[in-house]
């Protein structure tokens, strides 16, 4: 611990400009007030935003249902519609102004207007109900970044079904993984589409997911958008095209009126087991934190252009680009290429472009940016920025010092937002108007969210210590369960040995309170990685390793990574018979490495491959993983090895067998 707190005692303090705090949302004062009404009055404080912020169908009389912890019910009796909330709430007021922009991956640009989106969206709504789409019916949605793929989840929430999207980049067994945990009925996708200049033909991922599943897929019909026009095999009846669906489909299609804890969408992401959980999301309570995160950390004004570059298969994607910015009527550009092609200046072009405002990034995405072309924000004019912002793991002090210096010349705060797939919106995070921002560092709990880090026995660590970061009271977007497994949800969020009788959400991270308050994440506590931001369980990459003929056993750790944090380093024990003879080590690799990505997705696939003759185990069987860490990142063994079984098998992890 003496190194974290070295860095972060010694943090530059860099507060917001009077010009900032002069026209932000939030200013110290009305900051501080929030603050204390969520203080005396905790559900108040909710049930009055619920009111300002969210069109209701019926007004709830009762603000939380607490009484089947810490399975909750906000906002209990109301009922609404979240499609209603993000198109037709501003049909009288801003008709005509752009929703969205899409810049395709070869810069090809296109815009619709909250009028026209309304329109697609009760076309495609009314095409789901004709081909039988019901209230509570789920929806696989398997599609890029798109103006259509935003379509397929408001038409969804529109009609009350819910939509699970599946990032387009998973292969064909997660999808299918997904369709049988979902029960999904209906399959939205595109022929094919363009990343980074490669052609995707994801419909044969879709067949292939099809064939997998046989008589037990419980598919009905495959909405395809025809993208590309790449070959793709169309069976009459269940293979239906979008644009035959939508065409002489009524533009008005009344919302289906559904409770404040109906499902929105299910969205898998990954624990500690090889099977991903699929993380259940409210209407209401969801809702309410996608607008006021929009409002209080990013500050969205009405003027601003906003940018998230997150794809719509992860929560980013749902909560910055699918639901909030369109639930305050902004205008938002979405952006389906990569942000190194055609070269490592796309980001900058289309700000300078769009006159984009409010810009939110990863920390994976800046360092790649950096390393590629560190002066090339200075060729563009990125005048038209005011604020900046970070997701998906800690970004590192050289990293925010770049961003904040050549992307927003020393007056952009930058925003570096912890939260997770399961809270569906910002919970740390700094207030721009309000907070003095220190590089790496997430700030502090938002008003209402009562974050703390606690020790073993369930005590705050107080200033200068570090311990589990908890969330102490129910918040209204916090996931509803584990879609089919309620007895998972409670384990993986609310274990008995850490959150105790007092109900406490366990977030899965370590975290440190320095001396002036500000929480710094450290990292996971579970055996999950972060891998360019996206999160990975290094079970399911190990069963997917010892789903392959000639491997026994394998153990996947995370390894220091300059761009993506963190990269996947896999210690493979083959099966007798099958250990390869040097010149073929590499081609074992090889395949392995293919066969994880046909498994579950190139995401996942292992940076280094280590064939080795046993793993380190106790003598109760568990693999010591912190020996394999060090010995992955080349450090030295320093844990007491006391209880290994085989304390000889060391020196042989160290090289390939
Ligand atoms: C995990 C959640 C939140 C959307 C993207 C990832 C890590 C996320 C930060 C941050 C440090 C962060 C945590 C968290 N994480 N944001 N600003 N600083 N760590 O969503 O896939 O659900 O992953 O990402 O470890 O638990 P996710």
């Amino acid at each position: 611990m003496a190194d974290i707190n070295s860095f972060t005692e010694n943090s530059q303090i860099f507060v917001p400009s009077e010009n900032f705090v002069s026209k932000a949302n939030l200013n110290p004062n009305t900051y501080a007030t929030l603050c204390k009404k969520a203080n005396d009055d905790y559900l108040g404080f909710w049930g009055d935003l619920a009111k300002t912020y969210i069109n209701w169908h019926r007004i709830f009389t009762q603000i939380l249902d607490d009484s089947k912890k810490p399975f909750y019910k906000w906002f209990v009796d109301g009922s609404l519609n979240v499609s209603y909330n993000c198109l037709d709430r501003h049909l009288k007021t801003i008709p005509d102004k752009v929703a969205i922009i899409f810049e395709a991956d070869d810069g090809a640009s296109e815009s619709v207007t909250y009028r026209e989106l309304h329109k697609q969206v009760c076309k495609f709504a009314n095409g789901l109900k004709s081909l039988g789409v019901k209230n509570g019916d789920r929806v696989i949605i398997y599609m890029p970044n798109s103006i259509e793929a935003i379509v397929a989840m408001q038409s969804c929430a529109r009609i009350g079904a819910i939509h699970s999207v599946v990032f387009a980049g998973f292969s064909a067994h997660s999808l299918a993984d997904r369709i049988i945990d979902a029960r999904a009925q209906y399959l939205v996708t595109v022929d094919g589409f363009k990343r980074g200049g490669k052609v995707l033909a994801i419909k044969q991922d879709v067949d292939a997911a099809i064939t997998i599943l046989g008589t037990d897929s419980p598919i009905k019909n495959i909405i395809i958008q025809k993208v590309l026009d790449v070959a793709c095999k169309i069976v009459p009846k269940f293979d239906v095209w979008w644009h035959d669906l939508v065409l002489n489909q009524s533009d008005i299609c009344e919302p289906e009126w559904v409770l404040s804890s109906h499902p929105l969408f299910i969205l898998y992401t990954s624990g500690s087991t090889g099977k991903p959980k699929g993380v259940e999301h409210s209407s209401a309570g969801y809702l309410l934190g996608a607008i006021i995160t929009m409002l209080w950390v990013f500050d969205y004004k009405d003027s601003d252009c906003f940018w998230c570059t997150a794809d719509v298969g992860w929560i980013t994607g749902h909560t910055y680009v699918c639901y909030g910015p369109l639930a305050l009527g902004a205008t938002q550009v979405i952006f389906s290429g990569t942000p190194l092609y055609p070269d490592a200046s796309s980001f900058w072009r289309i700000i300078q472009r769009h006159r984009v405002s409010v810009f939110y990034t990863a920390p994976t995405a800046i360092r790649s940016l950096i390393k590629a072309g560190g002066d090339l924000p200075l060729k563009f004019d990125l005048s038209s920025l005011r604020l900046l912002g970070s997701v998906g793991e800690p970004i590192n002090p050289e990293a925010w010092k770049w961003y904040y210096t050549l992307v927003g010349k020393e007056h952009c705060p930058i925003v570096d937002t912890w939260w997770q797939t399961e809270t569906g919106c910002h919970m740390l995070a700094p207030i721009p108007g309000v907070s003095g921002l220190k590089p790496g560092s997430c700030c502090a709990p938002l008003p209402g969210i009562c974050a703390g880090i606690i020790d073993e026995n369930g005590h705050n660590v107080g200033l200068g210590g570090s311990g589990y970061l908890v969330i102490k009271k129910p918040f209204p977007m916090q996931l509803r369960t584990i879609w089919g497994d309620n007895e998972r949800y409670k384990t993986a969020y609310y274990p008995e040995e850490i959150s105790g009788s007092k109900h406490y959400y366990v977030a899965g991270d370590s975290a440190h309170l320095d001396s002036d308050g500000y929480f710094w994440i450290l990292g996971r506590i579970d055996d999950v990685l972060n891998v360019s931001g996206h999160r990975i369980g290094t079970a399911e990459i190990e069963s997917a390793l010892v789903s392959h003929k000639a491997v026994a056993e394998a153990a996947v750790v995370g390894k220091f990574h300059e761009i993506k944090g963190e990269s996947l380093f896999a210690f493979v024990v083959c099966k007798n018979g099958f250990f390869p003879a040097k010149e073929n080590l590499e081609n074992l690799k090889e395949e392995l490495c293919t066969w994880v990505a046909t498994q579950i997705g190139a995401i996942a696939k292992p940076d280094d491959i280590r064939f080795v003759e046993g793993l380190p185990k106790t003598r109760s069987g568990k693999i010591m993983r912190r020996i394999l860490r060090n010995i992955a990142n080349g450090h030295q063994i320093t844990q007491d090895i006391s209880t290994l079984e085989n304390p000889a098998i060391i020196e042989l992890l160290k090289t390939d067998i």
